[in-house]
């Protein structure tokens, strides 16, 4: 059966606003769209106003804990969008979301394929293989308990930022890497687009993965691209890997856990491990075509509700 009662855990965040917008666009083919209100953090303006506009766009809020079984009653799955610091939290929450019925979880990944050999054992995907082990072990336990593994490599609005080095209101980047390497970027609507397509589709089995690309791009097209939307010169410099690990080491020791993952992450991404691998389900989904690398950069520079959706709005706003 499709997965057609969903329950988004984590609806204001990032990536979370472009699934609440895709699910409200195709709200006719879903019994049951909800968000929860975790009432256990802070709930702030902007989060307030989003999740309104949500609510006034026919989507479910469940108010409480994501520890509280209530929350989960009555839903097929649970897309869970968690940020960095709260990826740890899912084995615990998918036990919960276990004894109140929920059937099948995606786990908050989205990104590079976790199994590409070293991504496993890399700092920024600890998290996320602690919550795959458990999912794989609650499937052995539990009856008709499943899972979907979504990747994409990265998001193309998230390739151009600071923690991987890129100061676009500077013009400068420090990467880690060289110009040839390629990276898989896909536009984050159409990310989103491809993942409330894959709830249509009735899992078989207890695991799948989809992979979903929009394009594989040389950092040297990634610059050329953002020179033209920008209309400036970037001043790039390429960075060896073992500088990026020293860094890592140092934010140990000083206890600094963002710095600690943006040094893993860029270590990935300087090492070709952000590139996913062949074959894609792109074709599963012909209704989707991913936008360019260009049009994605110029909604992010150009559109200021995309930037606000994004978050970015610091980051960008002064450069045009
Ligand atoms: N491939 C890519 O390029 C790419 C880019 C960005 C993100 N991602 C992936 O997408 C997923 C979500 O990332 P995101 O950027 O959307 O995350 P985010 O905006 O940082 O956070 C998403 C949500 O997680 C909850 N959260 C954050 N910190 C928390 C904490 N300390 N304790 C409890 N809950 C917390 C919040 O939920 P509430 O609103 O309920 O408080 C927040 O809205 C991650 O797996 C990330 O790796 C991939």
């Amino acid at each position: 059966m499709a997965l057609t009662s969903v329950l988004v855990l984590g609806p204001t965040g990032g990536f979370g606003q472009f699934i609440l917008n895709d699910l409200v666009r195709r709200k006719s083919e879903f019994k049951r769209i909800a968000a929860i209100v975790d009432t256990t953090r802070e709930v702030s303006k902007t989060k307030a106003k989003l999740l309104d506009g949500f609510a006034a766009q026919g989507i479910e809020l469940v108010r409480g804990s994501p520890l509280d079984a209530v929350v989960y009653e009555g839903f097929d799955v649970v897309i869970a969008i968690l940020g960095n610091h709260a990826i740890k939290n899912q084995p615990e929450q998918i036990d919960v979301a276990i004894s109140a019925g929920v059937r099948h979880w995606y786990p908050s990944e989205f990104g590079a394929d976790l199994t590409v050999p070293g991504n496993w054992e890399e700092r920024y995907y600890r998290d996320k293989a602690l919550t795959r082990n458990h999912l794989k072990q609650r499937a052995t336990e539990v009856e008709g308990f499943g899972y979907t593994y979504v990747v994409y490599g990265r998001f193309t609005e998230w390739a151009p930022v600071p923690h991987f080095g890129i100061y676009p209101k500077q013009g400068k980047a420090n990467i880690v890497g060289s110009p040839d390497m390629l990276q898989s970027l896909t536009p984050v609507k159409d990310c989103a687009s491809y993942l409330v397509s894959t709830l249509l589709i009735a899992p078989e089995g207890s695991e799948r993965t989809f992979r979903f690309v929009g394009g594989n791009y040389p950092w040297s097209e990634i610059f050329q691209t953002l020179e033209r939307v920008q209309g400036k010169k970037y001043d790039v410099l390429y960075k060896p890997v073992d500088e990026a690990r020293a860094t890592q080491k140092k934010a140990i020791q000083s206890g600094d856990v963002d710095l600690e993952l943006a040094c893993s992450h860029q270590v990935i991404q300087g090492t070709g491990r952000t590139l996913v691998p062949a074959p894609y389900d792109n074709e599963k989904f012909p209704h989707i075509v991913p936008a360019s690398l260009e049009t994605a950069f110029r909604s992010m520079f150009e559109d200021e509700t995309m930037r606000t959706t994004l978050g970015f709005n610091k980051l960008f706003s002064e450069i045009f």
